[in-house]
């Protein structure tokens, strides 16, 4: 039975408390940390950099997943990994040299993720399957927390999974995933759940960590 793992995204918690805010989670509840950085360019919105994310890693012994959504993500590979990603996810949309960038990210000693907008087809990453620690399909656009999970996503989740393999592959998705969705996702084939307002907008985070983990039978 394949693991699946949790990893809440900071993206909805409050920004003026980010302390008292990451130092709630229970670490034996979420196995990661996701991480939204934006650049005002590749999405609509602007959020952090590695001066942030190096900030965040001396609060916390979870693992950083670092979502970058950011254009030419070649130019800053090396500052998310210095700051502390343990996983640094790249846009395929954004890489014009994708094995470049995860081969990389693995010889920077972290973990390598390319991540697929809703509309971006999966023969867009079969030839690096090789190069990928885990693949994250959005299941919103991405730019924003808190919008609707879109249905069609579920085929690709499915036919994701297909193609994965034997490959040592995470499958994470992200956006839209909340305690009634996170069942079924797992069984089209989904094994990290990414949820933002799924999870900080629900306090006490920790309870609904749990009965998130208690709908997942890899959990
Ligand atoms: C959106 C980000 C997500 C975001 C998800 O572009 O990639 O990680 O935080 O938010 P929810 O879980 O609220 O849809
Ligand atoms: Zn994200």
């Amino acid at each position: 039975m394949r693991k699946s793992k949790l990893s809440p995204s900071l993206l909805s918690a409050d920004f003026g408390n980010l302390e008292a805010e990451i130092s709630q989670l229970d670490p034996t509840l979420a196995d990661y940390l996701h991480l939204d950085v934006m650049d005002g360019r590749f999405v609509p919105n602007i959020t952090i950099g590695p001066f942030i994310v190096k900030a965040i890693k001396k609060l916390t012994n979870i693992p950083l997943d670092v979502h970058l959504m950011i254009v030419e993500p070649e130019k800053y590979l090396k500052d998310f990994i210095d700051a502390g990603a343990d996983i640094l996810t790249v846009h395929v949309e954004a890489s014009t040299h994708l094995q470049r960038n995860l081969q990389v990210i693995r010889q920077l000693g972290a973990k390598a993720g390319v991540s697929l907008n809703p509309a971006t087809p999966l023969s867009s990453i079969e030839n690096v399957l090789p190069d990928l620690d885990l693949i994250l399909l959005m299941t919103v656009n991405p730019g924003f927390g808190g919008q609707k999970f879109i249905p069609k996503m579920m085929d690709k989740i499915r036919d994701c999974r297909k193609l994965i393999g034997n490959f040592p592959i995470d499958l994470e998705v992200d956006g839209g995933v909340k305690f009634d969705n996170i069942a079924d996702l797992e069984k089209a084939g989904a094994n990290v759940f990414v949820s933002g307002s799924g999870i900080f907008e629900r306090p006490p985070y920790n309870q609904t960590m749990k009965e998130m983990k208690a709908k997942l039978s890899g959990a």
